[in-house]
């Protein structure tokens, strides 16, 4: 990707700034937990939640899931694929769903929809971007990092074509000049 297609919507600072907002509000939630299970859901997720549980000071365990929808490109799909289960027994357990974006919100709520079936203590569910004016499924966040407009975006997790994860930043994809 070009650099001069890129503007950067959220910078590291905001987005640090942020994360430490949340993680001292999830500290608060889970005080009396007897175990969390925070759950990421790869790939977009693994900056976030890297960044996110070293923040977090209540004791935890991670693991992680593969979703993935059919097809690529910028366009969710509303089929769900699960490519990797987690590993870990969710049973009377407290589970933070990480996710790096919720868009139309299919993929969130599959996940929620099949973790639910295995009695776990609690869900919550935890995502740095959210595109409001685009959810086709209410997933009720309980901690959204940035709401954003209907941008196509790169950055800390977020990928175009599998390129610009490693971003330090979230940016923008501006479209390409004629
Ligand atoms: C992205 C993102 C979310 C999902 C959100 O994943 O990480 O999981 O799309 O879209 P939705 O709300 O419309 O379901 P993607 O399938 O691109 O895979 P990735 O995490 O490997 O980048």
């Amino acid at each position: 990707m070009p650099q001069d297609r890129l503007k950067v919507l959220i910078t590291e600072e905001a987005l640090q700034d942020r994360l430490r907002q949340m993680a001292a509000e999830i500290d608060a939630a889970y005080r009396d937990s007897p175990g969390l299970l925070v759950v990421g859901l790869l790939r977009g997720s693994f900056v976030f939640i890297a960044d996110l549980v070293r923040h977090l000071k209540v004791p935890l365990e991670v693991d992680f899931l593969v979703a993935s929808s059919y097809g690529r490109g910028q366009e969710s799909s509303r089929e769900v694929r699960i490519l990797k289960d987690l590993d870990e027994e969710v049973e009377g357990r407290d589970l933070l769903l990480v996710e790096d974006i919720v868009d139309t919100g299919y993929t969130l709520d599959s996940v929620v929809r099949l973790l639910a079936t295995r009695a776990p203590r609690s869900i919550r569910l935890c995502s740095l971007l959210s595109k409001p004016s685009r959810r086709e499924v209410e997933v009720p966040l309980d901690w959204c990092g940035f709401e954003i407009p209907d941008a196509f975006v790169v950055g800390y997790g977020i990928d175009y074509a599998q390129r610009n994860r490693n971003l330090p930043y979230i940016a923008e994809v501006l479209p390409e000049k004629a």
